[in-house]
């Protein structure tokens, strides 16, 4: 059985982009392959340096994976900073990840861009956790042997540098020690846009968090920023932020009556925002409530993420035995 593999940076409540480019493509997937899905807390630890808060956003990330439909006893589920060997594994592959590698990265572009804007040196707030980060993730997926990682777009840079690592130390080594991993990306959820239409990010502020309050994602829908049309005009479904969101939680006839309307004129934005919020909502509903019970009593997080810790040290504590023999430090 091939592998799939994915986490998710406990960064407070994930929204919808992160639910629909990687949770909902790696739970469909766990149902035909053997998945190993976690909680990549190390990478959070870049950006949020506050213990309590970093403690909450890992239980919100759990019961997300669990609410979502995770089925623990089908799917491994854990914590990055439970597997130490992931740690291991990064200081490993270090030695076969060239500087260069790391200077392309778009994470770390981006911030160099957003320095030289502003008029700062290049190395202004980046951190080696930051500038290394394809690293760690590369560790993640290489310790288990993933073939398949389900991502959105923004994630797949990292992916090929991860297949890029593995096969540098392989061609060491002349032996297939570790898996190159593919990205698995889906076209139509591979870049969700957020409020503004900008691709949904947290870092810009246009998210819709996945497990809002009812009264909350309403306030949500209705600041998605739609054009300025007058209500008699006829509009145009395909090029509109509200309709982007609807299509992918709507049945096919919802949509195509939504579309009718839109195209027929005498449809205010209120309108549309509305049918959004319906059907969002009706979907997210029984998930949402089946998060707020996790959360209220985070007993069977704990389990889960206990017993998640173990089985997964037990497949990442073989393979770094064969690594450490491969490359003679045993
Ligand atoms: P993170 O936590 O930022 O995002 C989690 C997943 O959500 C996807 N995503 C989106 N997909 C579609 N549209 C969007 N607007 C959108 N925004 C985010 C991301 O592509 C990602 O798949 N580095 C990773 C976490 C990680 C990881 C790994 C992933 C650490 N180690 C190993 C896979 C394998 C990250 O920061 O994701």
């Amino acid at each position: 059985k091939k592998v799939v593999l994915t986490g998710i940076k406990p960064t407070g409540m994930p929204h919808l982009g992160n639910y629909l480019g990687a949770i909902k493509p790696a739970l469909k997937l766990a149902e035909k392959y053997e998945a190993r899905y976690f909680i990549a807390d190390y990478h959070s630890l870049n950006t949020v340096k506050d213990a309590d808060t970093l403690r909450d956003y890992i239980y919100e990330v759990a019961a997300v994976w669990l609410a979502s439909g995770l089925d623990p006893d089908r799917v491994l589920i854990y914590k990055q900073s439970a597997v130490p060997e992931t740690f291991e594994l990064t200081t490993l592959i270090n030695a076969f990840t060239s500087k260069g590698l790391m200077n392309r990265a778009h994470a770390y572009k981006a911030q160099v861009d957003v320095n030289r804007e502003k008029g700062k040196p290049d190395d202004h707030n980046i951190n080696m956790g930051l500038y290394t980060y394809p690293i760690l993730m590369a560790a993640d997926i290489l310790l288990f042997d993933a073939d398949l990682v389900p991502v959105g777009k923004d994630q797949v840079q990292h992916i090929e540098m991860a297949a890029d690592i593995a096969e540098a130390v392989n061609r060491n080594y002349k032996d297939q020690l570790l898996t190159i991993p593919q990205p698995y990306i889906d076209e139509s959820t591979m870049i969700i846009n957020g409020l503004d239409g900008r691709k949904m990010s947290k870092s810009y502020d246009n998210h819709i968090p996945l497990f809002c309050p009812e009264k909350k994602l309403k306030k949500f829908c209705n600041k998605i920023v739609t054009n300025s049309q007058a209500v008699e005009e006829p509009k145009d479904p395909e090029n509109c932020n509200v309709f982007a969101l609807y299509k992918l939680f709507a049945s096919e006839e919802q949509q195509k009556t939504l579309a009718e309307t839109y195209r027929a004129g005498g449809m205010g934005w209120g309108y549309a925002k509305g049918e959004l919020f319906n059907v969002l909502n009706e979907f997210i509903s029984p998930m949402r409530e089946r998060y707020n019970e996790l959360m209220n009593d985070k007993s069977y997080i704990d389990k889960v993420l206990t017993e998640g810790a173990e089985k997964a040290r037990e497949l990442a504590s073989a393979k770094m035995d064969r690594l450490r023999k491969a490359v003679g430090v045993i």
